[in-house]
């Protein structure tokens, strides 16, 4: 017999057959209908879970009493309660690996972007603007050979930092619980404590995990560490950065701008103050939202539940400890 499964995120086509062809799928496109009585009853008899977005916390999880395996269709899991995962024996999944090179594309590109002033400049265009050729005020700064500051380097970050050493000719510093000897061999990386890393940094780029440790790591007193001529690219989490201190230290000018992919409210309010800042470029969480990328994702996650639920070790498994063969 099919185990039972609930999706809560549309997956495409081919991947929803590769589910279809091992369980009973019932599909919800989305957490929002988590209270409703069909998604509830499909909970009570679900063995896995697979999805991306919104918050899996312990009561979601008390509702699912046959859940194996979760698998998400992310790398991050902090919206995910791993404590109550673990205290149930539940396996949990991920997809790393294949958003890495997707992901620090949209890093470099928030770089690049703050930079040369991308999105107001294009706004300034169509708006109807450019009566005559651009002048000083439209001036943007250079990203080759300035000085990145990675904070949290690993695989993206490590990504990232190859980008910026050997296409941009940048000096790369990083903060990391350990040294990376292949990163500061192949790119000339050099690690830093935090705080000497946002001093020294013309652009600092957020790419840690969201954890207890990590959440608002850059600050008032962080922000006030960095040159004002520097640019603050948050492509990991929103709440690694107090979003209050932030919208504080580009109103003081304390900074010269900052690229975000992420918020510490997704979605983001339209009201937020970011977005009426210029030199913000706000984007829509789209680290890893490309066609190629996605289906990736969605697929590693699928043979994730489809292992898991056979008894087979999942290739990405948080949790190793809740795996035990049949
Ligand atoms: C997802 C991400 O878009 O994988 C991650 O952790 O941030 C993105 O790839 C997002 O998390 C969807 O849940």
């Amino acid at each position: 017999m099919k185990k039972h499964i609930v999706l809560y995120k549309a997956l495409q086509p081919d991947v929803l057959a590769l589910l279809q062809e091992h369980f009973e799928v019932a599909e919800f496109d989305g957490l929002g209908a988590a209270t409703q009585p069909d998604f509830l009853a499909a909970l009570e008899r679900a063995q896995g879970l697979i999805g991306m977005y919104g918050r899996v916390d312990a009561a979601f999880i008390a509702r699912a009493p046959r859940l194996e395996a979760l698998s998400t269709v992310s790398v991050g899991y902090d919206a995910i309660d791993l404590d109550a995962l673990n205290a149930r024996g539940i396996m949990l999944t991920n997809t790393p690996d294949v958003l890495t090179e997707t992901t620090a594309d949209t890093a470099f590109l928030l770089i690049l972007g703050v930079a040369r002033r991308v999105a107001e400049l294009a706004r300034w265009l169509q708006e109807g603007h450019w009566q005559r050729q651009v002048g000083a005020a439209q001036y943007g700064v250079d990203v080759h050979g300035k000085t990145l500051g990675i904070v949290g380097m690993g695989r993206i970050g490590n990504a990232v930092a190859r980008r910026a050493a050997l296409g941009f000719g940048m000096r790369v510093l990083y903060t990391a619980r350990s040294t990376k000897p292949e990163a500061e061999r192949e790119f000339g990386a050099q690690r830093r404590e935090l705080d000497e890393l946002l001093r020294q940094s013309d652009f600092v780029c957020v790419l840690t995990p969201l954890t207890a440790q990590t959440r608002h790591l850059i600050g008032a007193r962080e922000l006030a560490l960095m040159q004002p001529a520097a640019f603050l690219v948050n492509a990991a989490r929103g709440a690694i950065v107090d979003e209050r201190a932030l919208i504080a230290a580009l109103q003081q000018r304390q900074i010269a701008g900052a690229g975000l992919d992420v918020f510490e409210q997704e979605p983001l309010s339209p009201q937020s103050p970011l977005l009426a800042m210029p030199n913000v470029l706000a984007l829509p969480h789209i680290g890893s939202a490309t066609r190629e990328t996605r289906h990736a994702m969605e697929l590693c996650a699928a043979h994730n539940l489809i292992d898991a639920l056979a008894g087979r070790r999942p290739r990405y498994l948080v949790n190793p400890q809740t795996f035990r063969a049949p």
